[in-house]
């Protein structure tokens, strides 16, 4: 019996190796492995947890989780450009000459892998951001096999450093194997502001900073709970799945359905990479605040106030230590945020968002408004306690 299984172990494991030799999408090898193609993702999770690579359902789970919140956080990047150039426009109405945003300040996105993954998350982004064809674009070692985009306008080459150099949001979607070189052909393009999103989860965050060095870097991390119901359908096309209602509040912050919750440091994540940008800007922090709040905020619940004066806003000390927070003038910028320390250590934010539900379930609220749903009322904050727990 044991000799059976150690054997069913050892195919497996070739079945990875077979799979982790291919770089991006190896048509007829993807076709042989068949339910098992969307491992490459799943690659580097914590070793207690291999044994869930084999679920179907657990894997394709990840994948529409990983693309939500990418889709998402690009999401939040387009309407906080929108609210800088409408900003510039209204302070100064004279200078205002320019209508929509100017070419040169729109989200320009880069995804270095064109696997499975990397097509996947070019499919998501290119319609529920959705991210125009010209802000897109692919880095990939076999550019030819991506046929369906080029066809779209999107460019798809094989010149990591290119990219690099033309992207302000950089996600990565290479195997870990191919990892290390490709931070060392990258490293010296990468400009401070430029946000590095990295999906290869073999590789933690404290290493990516030194391979990459590099500090502007967000990486979502998931875990697998024991018990789940799959929700996350059969389809191939996770496009299709995101805009299922059902799959789709499964994704929120803070959900358990289906059986994986993001770990919720990605989030704070999130918000410092706001900041880093308005700093970049030279921007007042008093004046991040405010767009912060309008940014996320300012959508509420059906029973919240009609102006929402009692609901929860970002201050100050919410970010930052009260010692620096007492001591920062009024027209200074927010200090620059490592967001790896962001995401591995205690923060102020941290402790506030664990301390206030009021605000984490304005988030998953203002979460789930951008992709144009509504929670149902048993999930609304006043109707019920807890139901994030279960
Ligand atoms: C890392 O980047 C900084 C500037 O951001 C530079 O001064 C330093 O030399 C770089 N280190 C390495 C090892 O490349
Ligand atoms: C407060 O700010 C002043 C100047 O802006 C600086 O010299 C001083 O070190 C700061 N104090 C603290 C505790 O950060």
């Amino acid at each position: 019996m044991s000799v059976m299984r150690t054997c069913f172990k050892v195919i497996r494991l070739r079945l990875l190796l077979l799979h982790f030799a291919i770089p991006g999408d190896g048509g007829l090898e993807m076709d042989m492995l068949g339910d098992l193609e969307s491992l490459q993702f799943e690659y580097g999770i914590q070793e207690e947890d291999r044994s869930w690579l084999y679920l179907q359902g657990r894997s394709r789970g990840l994948m529409i989780k990983a693309c939500a919140h990418a889709t998402f956080f690009c999401k939040l990047l387009c309407n906080l450009r929108e609210s800088f150039h409408e900003k510039q426009t209204s302070s100064c109405p004279l200078t205002g000459l320019l209508t929509g945003i100017p070419d040169d300040d729109e989200l320009k996105v880069g995804i270095i892998g064109g696997g499975h993954l990397g097509k996947q998350l070019a499919r998501v982004l290119l319609q529920l951001v959705p991210i125009p064809a010209e802000n897109l674009r692919i880095s990939t070692r076999r550019p030819e096999a991506l046929d369906e985009f080029q066809k779209l306008g999107i460019q798809c080459f094989y010149h990591n450093p290119y990219l690099v150099d033309w992207a302000n949001v950089l996600f990565l979607c290479c195997l870990p194997s191919q990892l290390p070189n490709i931070c060392l052909e990258i490293q010296t393009r990468l400009e401070k502001g430029c946000i590095v999103y990295s999906f290869v989860a073999a590789v933690p965050i404290a290493r990516l900073k030194l391979l990459l060095n590099h500090t502007n870097i967000l990486r979502p991390q998931y875990q697998c709970v024991e018990d789940f119901v799959n929700i996350w359908g059969a389809n191939k096309d996770i496009t299709a799945a995101l805009q299922d209602p059902v799959i789709l509040q499964a994704t929120c912050l803070y959900s358990p359905a289906g059986g994986i919750i993001l770990n919720i440091k990605w989030l704070e994540g999130v918000l410092y990479a706001v900041l880093n940008i308005c700093t970049a800007r030279d921007m007042p922090h008093l004046q991040a605040l405010q767009l912060l709040n309008e940014l996320l905020l300012s959508v509420h619940f059906e029973d919240c106030e009609k102006d929402g004066a009692s609901c929860p806003k970002f201050q100050l000390h919410d970010f930052v230590s009260q010692i620096y927070s007492k001591n920062l003038s009024q027209q200074r910028p927010f200090p620059w945020f490592d967001l790896t320390a962001v995401q591995l250590k205690e923060t102020p934010f941290s402790q506030h968002l664990s301390a206030s539900t009021a605000l984490q379930d304005h988030l998953t609220y203002r979460y789930c408004d951008s992709f144009g749903i509504s929670l149902p009322q048993e999930q609304q904050p006043g109707v019920s306690t807890g139901s994030a727990s279960q």
